[in-house]
């Protein structure tokens, strides 16, 4: 028989309809974040972005996120020292960290530490909320002194042991810079994490979930997502948007850029998402945070051109619902807080691993193994034949 032909969007016998990227289909009950993609709303357990991010700091919205309600005093203190207490990651891990290229991706490095965690922590008992308690603190907490340690190793030096007297923003920005941060780059940091920490079902989410459904280790959980969350039209916008920015070079140079993206059909970074239809909350905010930064250490002056850039998209690319999303401007951000470009998504994932652990634990709560189905499209009823007896046709 021939090979089927494709089927773009379709109903199937059973009478389920196929959606590209399982675009609009829900696949799990989640009561970690909703978002309202007309309105361009977003909230954790029912408390607003903007309310989280202006009063909450990261640790504190980690604990809501993964638990479901913000921590009393006495929880907070002690979820805090506890992952400042495992800040620390073996010398075997740093060893191994050694053993990488140094011209390898930050993301990769990170994608291959955090899932060597796994083997340090073997045990299993993702029954036992304990289990899951310590295994949230051990990621939370080592991740970022991860992303910092090969950031130092692959400049050719020894990472540096985390401050115990810096809270955990701050305390990244040290092992990442080796100097102690201003506390207003440190809160700013922090805030960033907080707007960066959960976003429903996104791709490295729904990895996580998938991943997590196997009953497999939270470390090859969080190591399946950092992966994911690697990809261009995903995580790995936000290094890509300063360079589209600089390429632009002017403000004045934004329309026709924007003009020959739109003719060429190539994707603005930075812009369109799969829920908003509008400006992307997060930006607006993540906007404001550059220019608290901009008034204190000096403007970056492809703010102009982004701004520029946004302005022209109102233009025609707002019709289709395409604007700025959470990566348009948080470059910017992280740039000025003296992040170096690849290490953008690196602190992407520091902070959204804090929504792949809620997703594990809710996917732990009421599970059922992730396995679709497909609608096959491939040859049927081939016999095989001896080499000499193929057609020389090239295979696709
Ligand atoms: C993140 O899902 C999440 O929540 C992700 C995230 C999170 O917090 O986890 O918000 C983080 O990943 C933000 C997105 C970062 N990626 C980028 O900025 C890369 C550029 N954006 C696009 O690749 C795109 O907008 C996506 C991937 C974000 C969404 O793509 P969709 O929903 O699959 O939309 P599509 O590719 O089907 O496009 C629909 C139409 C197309 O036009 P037509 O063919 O119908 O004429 O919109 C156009 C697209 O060409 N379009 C764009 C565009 N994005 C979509 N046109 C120009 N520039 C763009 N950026």
């Amino acid at each position: 028989m021939g090979q089927k032909q494709f089927i773009e969007s379709s109903r199937d016998q059973g009478g389920i309809v196929f959606r590209p990227g399982l675009e609009g289909v829900p696949v799990t009950h989640s009561a970690i974040c909703d978002i309202d993609g007309i309105q361009g709303k977003l909230s954790y357990r029912g408390y607003s972005i903007e309310e989280l991010a202006s009063q909450s700091t990261f640790l504190e919205t980690t604990y809501l996120l993964i638990w479901g309600e913000l921590p009393n005093p006495q929880q907070l203190r002690d979820f805090e020292e506890e992952v400042q207490r495992h800040r620390r990651v073996s010398f075997r891990v740093r060893d191994m960290m050694k053993c990488f290229p140094a011209t390898g991706h930050p993301m990769d490095a990170l994608q291959s530490s955090a899932a060597s965690l796994g083997l340090f922590y073997s045990r299993r008992a993702i029954d036992d909320p304990q289990y899951i308690y310590d295994a949230v603190v051990r990621l939370i907490a080592k991740i970022p002194t991860m992303v910092a340690a090969f950031q130092l190793i692959r400049k050719g030096q020894d990472p540096i042991q985390p401050r115990d007297d810096l809270a955990y923003s701050a305390n990244f920005l040290y092992m990442l810079t080796e100097r102690e941060p201003d506390p207003l780059a440190a809160r700013i940091l922090d805030k960033c994490l907080i707007l960066h920490a959960e976003h429903s079902l996104n791709a490295s989410t729904f990895s996580a979930r998938v991943t997590a459904s196997t009953l497999t280790d939270p470390y090859a959980v969080v190591a399946s997502a950092v992966g994911t969350l690697a990809g261009p039209l995903h995580g790995g916008a936000n290094e890509d948007v300063l360079a589209m920015l600089e390429e632009i070079g002017k403000p004045q140079n934004a329309a026709n850029f924007l003009q020959k993206a739109i003719t060429s059909k190539t994707k603005v970074m930075g812009f369109g998402h799969r829920e908003y239809r509008v400006k992307d909350p997060r930006a607006s905010i993540l906007q404001g945070l550059a220019e608290e930064l901009f008034a204190r250490f000096g403007k970056d002056e492809m703010y102009e051109v982004a701004k520029a850039v946004e302005d022209e998209s109102l233009l025609n690319l707002a019709s289709k619902g395409i604007y700025p999303n959470v990566d348009f401007y948080s470059g910017l951000v992280y740039r000025k807080l003296g992040i170096p470009r690849d290490l953008f998504t690196p602190v992407f994932a520091i902070s959204r691993v804090a929504g792949w652990l809620a997703h594990w634990r809710e996917q732990l709560g009421a599970n059922r193994i992730f396995r679709p189905t497909q609608i096959y499209t491939g040859f049927s009823g081939r016999s095989w034949a001896p080499p000499e007896d193929r057609s020389m046709k090239e295979s696709n």
